[in-house]
């Protein structure tokens, strides 16, 4: 069998008293999706967090690809490889094609490769003619799918979406949502935060809950 792409194990994460995770583990397979799902405040948000080393714990021990490594000394390397997409994405003022572009030009592609792939990235998103504007005017579906054109185009080994749907509702949520399926369908490894109904009846992705300081598959 072949092993993980991500694994975390003995996971001990608290604030103050509040205890969020007590020996927890999971482990992610390549090319599979996920949603983790759980009750607000059950520790989703921190859960992807500690995933892609933006937050520590008290304990833990991680795994990626055939490399290991705790809490405490997360490695820079895999930050290329494992994006987290924040719930309400951060996007710096300038246009939007300027917001896709800066994560590939950080990792040194040239110029002309960069406007080829942003450019497909906003064709996928439906946001081509949208390329030229600050995010200030974008709505907030349309921030959602920026995020989502700009963490596709990086090209990750692991995906981690926090609640992509929060918020939206109608036409702007069922963009949101296909642009979701389209990623869990390709070949990347996607783990999404929600309780979104629709986003857990999807088929293509394996439950997992938070509950009880524990991370239990279903
Ligand atoms: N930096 C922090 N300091 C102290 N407590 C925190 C911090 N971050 C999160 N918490 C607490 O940890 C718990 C889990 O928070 P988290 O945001 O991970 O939950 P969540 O499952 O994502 O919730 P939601 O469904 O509302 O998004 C909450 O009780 C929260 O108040
Ligand atoms: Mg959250």
């Amino acid at each position: 069998m072949r092993p993980p792409l991500f694994a975390l194990s003995a996971l001990d994460k608290r604030f103050g008293a509040r205890v969020l995770f007590e020996q927890a583990a999971l482990q992610f397979e390549a090319g599979h999706g996920y949603v983790v799902t759980g009750a607000n405040g059950s520790g989703k948000t921190t859960l992807l967090r500690m995933i892609a080393g933006l937050e520590g714990a008290q304990q833990g021990t991680l795994a990626f690809r055939d490399a290991q490594a705790t809490v405490y000394e997360y490695p820079e390397a895999w930050r290329r490889e494992i994006v987290y997409v924040h719930q309400q994405p951060y996007l710096f003022h300038s246009t939007i094609e300027k917001n896709l572009e800066y994560g590939l030009a950080r990792r040194g592609i040239d110029a002309d490769q960069r406007r080829i792939r942003v450019r497909e990235a906003l064709e996928w998103a439906g946001l081509s003619d949208r390329r030229e504007l600050p995010p200030h005017k974008l709505s907030g579906g349309e921030a959602q799918r920026v995020a989502l054109a700009r963490a596709k185009l990086l090209d990750p080994a692991l995906l981690l979406l926090d609640e992509p749907t929060a918020n939206l509702d109608g036409e702007a949520r069922q963009q949101v949502l296909e642009l979701v399926t389209a990623l869990c369908l390709a070949d990347h490894t996607v783990v999404i935060a929600s309780h979104d109904p629709e986003i857990m009846r999807l088929a293509i992705l394996d439950r997992m809950v938070l509950a009880g300081g524990r991370i239990r598959m279903e």
